[in-house]
């Protein structure tokens, strides 16, 4: 049967249903830091895919591992076995991330569905010590920790939770950055907290945790009990400066999750990394999580996972990222001056905003914001939304050109939404 051209059988996600069909919005290809769209256009990309190509794109070795595990071992799994492949990316996980912090490895097929598995996993470790009746697990407002129900449950934007029956019921938000907040909520709750979750830099507008939250989160951690879990999904594999962003935090936190740059696009996976004290506790019981999934840890996303942990290595991408972090930053100072509108910057390394905003301050609506990256995109680069501005989030491996290659499109960028007088319209509309 022949589909009528009014209905595409795609669905993509997010995506406004009268953008479907629009080839200038549908990908062909990518390669180095540029992508092909269906109407032949190219452009600079300045997002990193989702965030999670931190390599750039057409990585040969990451390429070559995930066919040779696929033609070696084509699917194994870890669902009552275990799998060599699994094996050797879980030892180069807890390698890259301190084998002083972490014992263990679970793996897991997205961000959304890690943080549904650590859901589990930190009430079951407070029952196997006694404690069930720990299972409040507070979040910070603006987060995003993913879609699927429990992800959803903990991400604090409001995104159609109660629509869909998200179950709030076991879930508490608190405003980044306030430690009285939290102070008032463990003095309430405390004996009945199971964990805190914490994005260590927000996605949603790059917030980062300042030193002295991550030090209260720590101190209220020994009086209160709860375990504290760093959701790395973007944050982690350099994101933020560091392979991941909380091993700079004075002490660890008790479980880590970690997706995007993980495979650098390239699988569908999200590792789970564990304390020593979780891991006991469940050596100790002997008592199993019941977590499991059929497309986690098979051979082509861990031989992925191993190949890009030696690909960091060898192209030095946090060295390289590091140093294109100190020109993109040198750059926005710079840009701020030439644009049409006040702009203040936030972020840490390669995951930054640009905020617009009316002369009186206020941050510009989502509407300047869609026409923003549009008029970014017409000028040659992808860059993606944030509350009250644009999100630059480029590759580890930019050159130096690259970064001012995507400066100068946001520039332009700028100027033609403010010739459109879209900076005079809706400017005060509030931030969605
Ligand atoms: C911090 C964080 N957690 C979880 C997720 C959800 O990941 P996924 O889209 O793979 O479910 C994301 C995605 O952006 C994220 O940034």
């Amino acid at each position: 049967m022949s589909a009528t051209s009014a209905a595409p059988a795609l669905w993509p996600a997010l995506l406004a249903r009268a953008d479907h069909l629009r080839d200038d919005l549908c990908l062909v290809g990518a390669k180095g830091h540029r992508v092909r769209f269906a109407d032949g256009r190219e452009a600079l990309c300045g997002t990193s895919g989702l965030w999670n190509v931190n390599l750039g794109y057409g990585n040969e070795a990451v390429a070559e591992a995930s066919a040779r595990a696929l033609r070696d071992a084509s699917y194994l799994s870890v669902f009552r076995y275990s799998n060599t492949y699994a094996r050797a990316a879980a030892e180069t996980l807890v390698g890259l991330a301190g084998p002083d912090r972490f014992a263990r490895v679970l793996f897991s097929t997205s961000g959304g569905a890690a943080n549904d598995a650590v859901l589990k996993l930190v009430r079951h470790v407070h029952a196997i010590e006694g404690h069930s009746e720990r299972r409040i697990v507070i979040g910070l407002r603006g987060s995003y920790h993913g879609l699927t129900y429990g992800g959803f449950s903990l991400t604090g934007e409001n995104l159609g939770q109660q629509l869909y029956g998200v179950d709030p019921r076991f879930v508490r938000h608190v405003k980044p950055n306030a430690v009285d907040e939290l102070n008032d909520i463990l003095s309430a709750l405390g004996d009945r907290v199971a964990a805190i979750v914490v994005e260590p830099v927000l996605g949603s507008g790059t917030v980062a945790l300042d030193d002295a939250y991550v030090n209260a989160l720590l101190a209220l951690r020994s009086r209160h009990g709860f375990l504290l879990v760093a959701d790395e999904v973007a944050t982690g594999y350099g994101r933020v400066g560091p392979m991941f962003a909380s091993s700079a935090w004075p002490d660890a936190p008790d479980v880590m999750l970690t997706s995007k740059g993980l495979t650098n696009g390239a699988a569908a996976a999200s590792a789970i990394l564990v304390s020593h004290r979780i891991a006991q506790a469940f050596e100790n019981s002997d008592q199993v999580l019941v977590h499991a999934e059929t497309q986690a840890g098979t051979p082509a996303s861990c031989a992925v996972i191993s190949a890009v942990a030696e690909e960091f290595t060898r192209l030095d991408a946090l060295g390289n990222g590091q140093r294109i972090a100190a020109v993109l930053d040198a750059g926005l100072t710079s840009l701020a001056a030439r644009l049409p509108v006040p702009t203040s910057t936030a972020g840490r390394g390669l995951f930054r905003t640009l905020h617009a905003h009316a002369p009186d301050g206020a941050p510009v609506g989502s509407a300047v914001v869609a026409q923003l990256i549009t008029a970014v995109r017409e000028a040659g680069a992808v860059v993606h939304p944030g509350p009250g501005g644009i999100q630059l989030i480029p590759a580890l491996t930019y050159s130096e050109a690259e970064v001012a290659e995507l400066l100068g499109c946001v520039e332009r960028g700028f100027a033609q939404v403010a010739t459109d007088g879209g900076f005079a319209r809706p400017v005060l509309e509030p931030a969605s």
